[in-house]
């Protein structure tokens, strides 16, 4: 099982950076093959929203990283996306990401893609300054919900509070919570290709 880490931080050793790096630990500990891709270190530009990606079979025909990570989504078994909290939403690397998803969500570019894409495990890991976890739910939500119609399949939507009072690195609840995201992604992922098996057998 392939999955991906989406770090969608400025800081390369953040908060973000951290999370994501544990939910990847526990589930390479069962192993899965995982890769942290780190949105700091990334030229992805905005959509232009020029539809070019509607127009032939080329895809997004912006050039630069975000092609190294449509490559990536497209291999991978799950994605896990971590963004900070900026002013109550996503960070604005977090969006830029998931609007260019439009090259590779649309039916008329590309329906192979987006069949897919079905079947690709999502996990969304927030994390916010502010202790208060209900602080940003109707917003956690909508984007549970956005991402569902981009066709993810949602499993698990995290949302990590009170980093402003104690580092993610520092908080000893954190390590075993996390790791249990990645290693549950493995055990869901080889069950279900077990039962594929079995059914198709
Ligand atoms: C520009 C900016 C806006 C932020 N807005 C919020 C906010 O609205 N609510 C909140 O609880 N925390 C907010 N924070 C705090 C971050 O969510 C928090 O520090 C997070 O852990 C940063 O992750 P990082 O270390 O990966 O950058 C903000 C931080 C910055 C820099």
């Amino acid at each position: 099982m392939k999955i991906i880490g989406l770090i969608a931080s400025p800081h390369k050793e953040g908060n973000t950076a951290w999370i994501v790096n544990k939910i990847l630990e526990g589930a390479k500990e069962q192993g899965a093959e995982t890769t942290a891709w780190y949105f700091s270190e990334l030229d992805i530009k905005p959509c232009r929203g020029c539809l070019g990606c509607h127009k032939g079979d080329r895809g997004c025909v912006i050039n630069d990283d975000m092609q190294k990570l449509y490559a990536a989504i497209e291999q991978a078994d799950a994605i896990v996306l971590g963004s900070p909290i900026y002013m109550g939403q996503m960070s604005g690397q977090a969006k830029i990401f998931t609007d260019r998803l439009f090259a590779v969500i649309s039916p008329r570019f590309s329906p192979h893609f987006k069949e897919k894409a079905a079947k690709k495990k999502l996990v969304l890991v927030f994390n916010q300054g502010n202790p208060d976890s209900s602080m940003f739910q109707t917003y956690i939500d909508y984007t549970k919900h956005i991402f569902e119609m981009l066709e993810f399949d949602v499993k698990e939507v995290s949302v990590i509070t009170g980093m402003r009072n104690e580092p993610a690195h520092e908080r000893k609840d954190l390590d075993n919570a996390l790791k249990a995201v990645g290693s549950s992604l493995v055990s869901e992922f080889r069950n279900h290709s077990r039962n594929n098996k079995v059914e198709s057998s």
